[in-house]
């Protein structure tokens, strides 16, 4: 096994998972960015655009939505079949990428499906005709997609999209879906189909010409390059919560964001896959409706939404905030077969005098250790916590110097916090991020 990455004793294995403990946002970008050094190439394997991934590097922030965080590494970068794509915004990526002088290594698998303009148009109107009962969808047109891979018949795929079968295919999926169009008034009466139909072949046509000389068998090409010791990081999207059969559904995304899907998302299979890394966020937060046991609308919540700059990076929503749960943290290692943590954000909490962990909940007056399935349940659980002491605020510099001395020099109270965790949680903690920049980083042999 070719063990590249193990520079420190820490990350080793030729196929590494990086997945969302939590509701997503955990800061999975910057730990694929990371990681991504020791790496020979990075996968993405769910989601779409929906998803929004920021890296700094240097003086320069880039977000990606749909090309994986390690791209900026210049390492080969796969879009696996499990994504959903909306070609304008890769297009968008591709062309942002190369105006800044960085070498794209890009496949795209055929077997991924796309999202077309009218998917936007369902999520949006739907998620309207919702009111009150709103899952509180990015808009981005993910489950109406989702949808439509699921039904069989009325989907495209990117071997359509780049086919010469590709006005075929659409008329055949635009006849279908004639009542949905006019539901959501992107015709005015049948007739107009075929105008609808030539603008969306105008326009998506000529994506397909900037995408094609990427597109391929990308599940060959990983086991492939695995026979051949290369190695490879799979960077999920969103996070166990979100996961469409895991999570909270049914405020949920429409895919597998789980550790699972890296498998069923790339057509590499499970035996393949060596070590299994969950991002977690020293504190919780969560885009979109759906029960939050440690939702916190005052003060504290407050104080981590602007510490944090917890405004989501697709739609710029505020997120809603909480103290760090670990009954969460202990379905996601069960659910994903985590092998390692990596917590994040750690700095954000410095200035709060006491900060609070929640251990178990409580539900109609009896104490439970594990997440529940059901929403009212959920709903109903109060949080059981543990109170710790904080610590004091640090400026950056002082940040970048503990990073470079490693675990032992973070302050007492710090360490005790992420000691809590480990101990709930019995994994290993093995990389800590208490700032932004690659510097900020802390390998913990542990
Ligand atoms: P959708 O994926 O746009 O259908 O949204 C479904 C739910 O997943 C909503 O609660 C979104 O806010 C949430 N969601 C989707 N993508 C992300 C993400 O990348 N981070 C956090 N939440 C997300």
């Amino acid at each position: 096994m070719n063990n590249a990455i193990d520079t420190e004793g820490t990350v080793s294995g030729s196929s590494i998972v990086v997945v969302g403990a939590q509701l997503g946002d955990e800061g999975k970008g910057k730990i694929v960015d990371f990681l991504a050094e020791g790496v020979d190439i990075v996968v993405r394997y769910n989601g779409g655009c929906n998803a929004g991934h920021t890296v700094k590097v240097g003086n320069k922030t880039f977000k990606f939505h749909l090309i994986p965080s390690g791209v900026i590494q210049e390492k080969i970068a796969v879009i696996g079949n499990g994504v959903v794509i909306d070609p304008k915004v890769l297009v968008g990526e591709i062309e942002t990428l190369k105006s800044e002088g960085i070498q794209l290594n890009l496949l795209i698998s055929h077997r991924a499906h796309v999202t077309m303009p009218y998917h936007r148009v369902f999520d949006e109107g739907k998620e309207k005709k919702r009111g009150g009962e709103k899952i509180g969808t990015t808009g981005k047109g993910i489950g109406p997609t989702y949808a439509d891979k699921m039904k069989r018949t009325e989907s495209i795929t990117i071997l359509d999209l780049v086919s010469e079968q590709f006005s075929k295919k659409l008329s055949k999926v635009l006849e279908l879906k004639v009542s949905e169009l006019l539901e959501f008034k992107l015709i005015k009466n049948k007739d107009g189909l075929e105008n609808y139909k030539q603008k969306i072949i105008e326009e998506y046509s000529s994506y397909a010409e900037k995408i094609k000389e990427f597109v391929s068998d990308t599940s060959l090409f990983l086991n492939k390059s695995l026979d051949e010791g290369k190695i490879v990081l799979f960077e999920g999207a969103q996070g166990t919560l979100l996961d469409v059969d895991h999570g909270t559904y049914p405020f949920v995304t429409s895919s597998n964001a789980t550790a699972g899907g890296a498998c069923t998302g790339t057509g590499v299979g499970p035996k393949r896959i060596n070590r299994i890394i969950g991002v977690v966020k020293a504190y919780t937060t969560r885009v979109g409706s759906g029960p939050f046991p440690t939702e916190s609308t005052d003060k504290t919540g407050y104080f981590l939404r602007e510490r944090g700059g917890e405004y989501g990076t697709t739609t710029g929503r505020p997120r809603r905030c909480g103290w760090l749960d670990t009954v969460i943290l202990k379905y996601a290692k069960r659910i994903n077969s985590l092998d390692e943590l990596a917590l994040t954000k750690l700095d954000v909490l410095s200035g709060m005098r006491k900060l609070k962990i929640c251990t178990a909940y409580e539900l109609n007056g009896k104490v439970i250790n594990e997440f529940p399935a059901s929403i009212e349940e959920l709903e109903k659980c109060k949080p059981l916590y543990v109170e710790l002491d904080g610590w004091e605020e640090l400026e950056r510099n002082e940040w970048k110097e503990i990073a470079r001395k490693g675990f032992e020099a973070l302050p007492k109270n710090v360490k005790t916090y992420v000691n809590k965790i480990k101990e709930i949680i019995k994994i290993p903690i093995t990389i800590i991020s208490i700032g932004p920049s690659r510097e900020e980083t802390i390998i913990w042999k542990n």
